[in-house]
This record gives C-alpha cells, structure tokens and sequence, in this order.
C-alpha cells in the first residue's frame, strides 16, 4: 500500500504537469506551520528562479488544477508561493480503513535479506551491569525490526570467553585450591562434573586477579601463560574453562530471559579459535598480511581518510591473537555457515573505529563479498544523574539485575498507588511495566547519543515514557473490553468517516507507521518507533478526551470510533513489540 504522502504527493504532480511544469516539484511534506494547514508543496518555489517568474504564479495555476481534487478539502497558495493543503476526511478516514485491512498495515516490505546481528557481549565471568543493556536492549529491537520489514535474521551473542580474563580467573583459582585435579597436569583420570565454584565466587575472583595482574608481573605472567595453555588446548585448562562458561552462561541466560533479550547463537570468541590458523594463512598468501615491527598486519587506510587510520593488526608479535583476529575468524565462520547478506553489530561507541578497520579489513581481504554490508551501531553510555556512567548509590558498578531490580519496584509504588488489584497481580504487573519503563526509557533515544537514566521519568504514567504507552494501550483495551461486554462486535466495525477534529488528527498519525517502520530499519533506529507511538499516543488520548465513545448514540459513529481505537491498539501493540515489551490487560 502507497503511503499516504506519496499518494498526496502524486496527485499534486499531476496538477504540476498539467500546468504545464515539471511533476518532481509535486513533492508534499508535513506541513511545518500546523496552524495554517497540514501539508505544504514548495515546489513552486524551487521552479520559479529557473523560469524566471514569481512563485505564486506557479502555485496560483496548480492550485487552480487541484479544486476538484477528491484528496483534498482545502488547497492555497500563499506568497511568496507555498501550497497549502489540508486532507480530504472521507479521503482520509478511507485510507485509515484500508490500513486496518491490510496485513502488516499496509507496509511494504523490500526485497528478503538474510542478516547477521550481533549484540549483548558480554564478557564470561563478570556481573552483567549496566553497561550491558543497551547493547542487548537495542539490538533485541533491531533484530526486531528487520524481522518486521521482512528479513531473516539471526542473532549471536558474541561472548567474551577467550581472552586474558580466562588465564586470570584459572590463575587466582590455582592460588586458592592448588589440589584441584585442572592444576595437575599429570592427571589422566575424569574431571569432576561440580564446578569449584559459584556464580559469586567468579565475580569476586576475576576483579581480585585482574587488580593483582596489574601490580605483580609475575603474577600476569603466569595468568598468560595459562591463557595459552587453554587456547593451546591443555587438557585440564580446557575442563576448568568448561566450568566456567556453563557456570557464567546459566546465570546470564537467566538475566537475558527477565529482559526478554534472545539470541539465537550462544557463541563466543572462543567459536572460531580453530579457524584462526587457516584465515592468518589466507591472508599471508593473499599479500594482505605483512609483518610490521613483529606483528602480522593488513593495512586498511584509504586515500580519502581524513582521520588516522591505524593497520589492524591480525597477530601479536608473540604470535597471540587479538579481539581482531576472533571478530574476522567469525565474519569468515559465518559467512560459510550462512553467507548473510548483512552483519550489524552493536557495541559502545568507543568501538566504532576499530569495527572501522574490522570491516575494511574484511572487505579487503575479501573474507566477504564487495556487496556485503557490514555495519555497527555504536551506542552512548548510561548516565547518572551527575552526567557520570550510572552508578549505585555508594559510587560501584550497578549490576543490571539491582537496576532491573530498583526499576520494577518503583512501578509496583506506582501500581498501587494508582489500583486495588491482589499482591499477585500487582507484582506480576510491576515486571511487565518495568521492563517496558527500562527499555523505552532507553531506545527512546538515539542510539549514539549518552542519556540520563531518570527513574522517576522512566517510570512515570505521564510523559514521554514506556508506562504512558501502555497506559494508553490499557485505555483502549478498557473500552473495547466494554464495548464488547455490551454486546458489541469489534472485528464487525468499520472506519466510516471524520466527524472531530481530534479523530482526523489521530488518523493522520495513524497514517506514519509504515514510513516510520522503514525509517528505523534503515537508520538502525529504534527511537524512531517510539517517537511515532509517543505522538500516536498522544492524538490518541485527545481524542479520547474529547470524543464520547460508549455513549455515542449514532451506531455508525460509535462503530467508526471503536474501529479507529481498535486499529490504534494494534498499531501501538505492534510497535511496543517491535521494541521488545508488552502490555498488561490493565495497570
Ligand atoms: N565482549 C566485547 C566487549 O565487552 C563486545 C563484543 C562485541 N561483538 C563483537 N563481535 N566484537 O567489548
């Protein structure tokens, strides 16, 4: 289905063309000036320099050829030229109708990819904090979104379970029980199944020896060298490292499940070790690689590089690989195991240089097609109050639990404050709100930009905030509920025509969805969607405020009313799950 600015757009192109100018000055956009009306062509102006005549001549002679228009019920030129237009009702309400017939709203979906996502990363054995939300939270709705236009999509998480942190966490561990089997490497005999340690104990273990490393070098020596010996595939090291990945794993797939993040992969760096010998051999024999200073490097620098450009370095000089080496030797894993025709990746900002020389690296190297799009969204970070990375209150880390936590609390405050439901229900409700508090509060803003973590905000019924969204949906669902216990038939009711102004204003909105869905999916931007249901939010709840819906004694109005509220409900309840969270039956 057209959208409804092309469909406007056209019908003035064609008023262009048979005043005698060019139809691309048809172009119409929302008007800026909503007092006057509510689309606009400039067109006219653009015409006039090149025809040497005034622009109000122009918009004079097309507006003239659109006085019979059926799209319209107003059309003016304004000096010094500017169309104006407002919509016609019927025109309108039959658009909005049409949009609730057609599947997915009337979106047109583009040609089928198969795209590759990569988000949450988090690191084995460290707390998941909050650092970790956005990456998971975000990428959650991108996965979403592709799914939506249309995409296959899969999803990994891309787990940090390979580098340094490992060697540490086995070194300090060796330290304090020196007995266990891993530690002798003389053992032949079976492992034990319990792991030695607890999800508490890992956390506590890996801060303590990453702090030690940093003042014994000794003691970061060893650490290494049991890294090497578990990438070099010693027998122990390898149980031990098997402890630890399935001990972190089932606590972080736990607090993934409660922020309904999914993935499809569970694969860490730690994947594609194995292919890393052949890929380096690849890119020696290719002449991509050459040894600089000791290190084997590919050079990704182009003429056009304004900025510096570092080489991305594919091997230490000690022969170790880097987090360089594991990200290409997974563009190279997955493209033979599912040749995507795109990748996204989401990660801190501060990455965005080096997933820069990543891609270009694989690019050239040719590890992936020319046409293959690779791109990272870098994200800003979580703020406190203060503009600092948010905090708890006596200054540590925040893990994302307390937060989730803290958040689910305020809303259940608020839940009471607000109902009589039972302790049960309440609590059951607090988790469904919370969430949808936590990661609007968060993909309401841009990705790369930092935000402020406000709770009182996020958790608002008011405002701009996840809890008003569903606050309205709720609303709706209320009065359908009623409708419907009266004896009303929903899916029987058809959106028959405009009789306030607040209704024609919430089927204008009502009218940006697929534009808006399109937008997010080619910015990789949720916050699209959630300013689109702020604003369908909004018309949504004037015109409840203005309008007598149950009460209407006309059938044809209240049966119009009911249709439009019921394609609003589905139009919002799509976009919240596009963003990842739900609505209750009432909050
Ligand atoms: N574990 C990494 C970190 O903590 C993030 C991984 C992002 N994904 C990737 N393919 N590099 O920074």
């Amino acid at each position: 289905m057209k959208k409804l600015l092309e469909l406007i757009s056209e019908e003035v192109s064609i008023a262009f063309e048979k005043s005698g100018y060019d139809k691309s000055a048809g172009k119409v956009n929302v008007s800026n000036r909503p007092d006057l009306c509510e689309y606009q062509c400039n067109g006219a102006m653009a015409l006039a320099k090149a025809l040497k005549t005034a622009p109000i001549n122009i918009a004079n002679t097309v507006v003239e050829n659109l006085k019979d228009s059926k799209v319209f019920s107003e059309v003016s030129a304004v000096m010094p030229g500017f169309i104006n237009l407002n919509i016609n009702p019927d025109f309108l309400a039959d658009y909005v109708s049409k949009m609730a017939s057609e599947e997915k709203f009337g979106l047109e979906t583009p040609k089928k990819l198969k795209i590759m996502l990569d988000y949450g990363g988090p690191n084995v054995a460290k707390a998941l904090h909050v650092g970790h939300l956005r990456s998971g939270v975000i990428g959650d709705a991108i996965n979403r979104i592709c799914k939506y236009m249309g995409h296959e999509t899969i999803s990994d998480i891309h787990m940090g379970d390979w580098g340094t942190p490992m060697g540490l966490i086995m070194h300090e561990l060796s330290l304090r029980k020196p007995d266990l089997p891993y530690f002798d490497e003389s053992f032949t005999g079976e492992y034990p199944v319990e792991p030695p340690f607890t999800v508490a104990d890992l956390e506590e273990i890996y801060p303590t020896a990453s702090k030690k490393s940093k003042e014994d070098e000794e003691y970061k020596a060893k650490a290494l060298e049991k890294t090497y010996k578990l990438q070099t595939g010693v027998r122990g090291y390898r149980a031990l490292w098997n402890h630890i990945i399935n001990v972190s794993v089932n606590d972080m797939r736990r607090i993934y499940d409660n922020l309904g993040v999914h993935f499809d992969l569970w694969n860490g760096e730690s994947s594609v070790h194995e292919l890393i010998p052949d890929m380096v051999k690849y890119m020696k024999e290719g002449g991509y690689a050459y040894l600089s200073e000791g290190a084997l490097v590919v050079d990704v620098k182009e003429e056009t590089d304004t900025k510096e450009m570092p080489p991305c370095i594919i091997l230490k000089s000690d022969g170790a690989s880097l987090y360089n080496t594991t990200d290409l030797a997974t563009i190279m894993d997955r493209k033979q195991k599912y040749n995507p025709d795109r990748y996204i990746y989401l990660t801190d900002k501060r990455q965005d240089l080096y997933f820069e020389q990543v891609f270009r690296c694989a690019h050239k190297t040719k590890l992936v097609s020319e046409d293959t799009n690779l791109a990272h969204v870098g994200f800003g970070t979580m703020n406190g109050k203060d503009g600092k990375p948010f905090k708890t209150r006596d200054g540590g880390v925040m893990r994302l639990e307390s937060l989730m936590n803290d958040v689910n609390e305020a809303t259940l405050k608020k839940i009471k404050e607000n109902r009589e439901m039972s302790d049960e229900d309440a609590l059951r409700i607090s988790k469904i709100v919370g969430l949808a508090a936590l990661k609007y509060g968060d993909l309401s803003n841009v990705p790369a930009k930092d935000y402020i973590f406000d709770m009182d905000r996020f958790t608002s019924f008011e405002g701009n905030s996840g809890p008003y969204i569903l606050y309205t949906i709720v609303r709706i669902k209320s009065i359908l509920e009623k409708f419907a216990n009266e004896g009303g038939k929903i899916d029987a009711c058809k959106i028959s025509g405009v009789d306030n102004a607040s209704e024609k204003e919430l089927m204008k909105e009502l009218t940006f969805f697929s534009q808006t869905v399109e937008a997010a999916y080619e910015e990789l931007a949720p916050s699209k969607i959630c300013a689109f249901i702020y604003d369908l939010a909004n018309a949504l709840n004037s015109f409840y405020h203005e309008t007598k819906i149950l009460t209407e004694e006309d059938v044809n109005k209240k049966n119009s009313y009911i249709a439009l509220i019921n394609l609003t409900k589905q139009v919002l309840e799509t976009c919240i799950d596009m963003l990842g969270f739900s609505a209750p039956e009432r909050m």
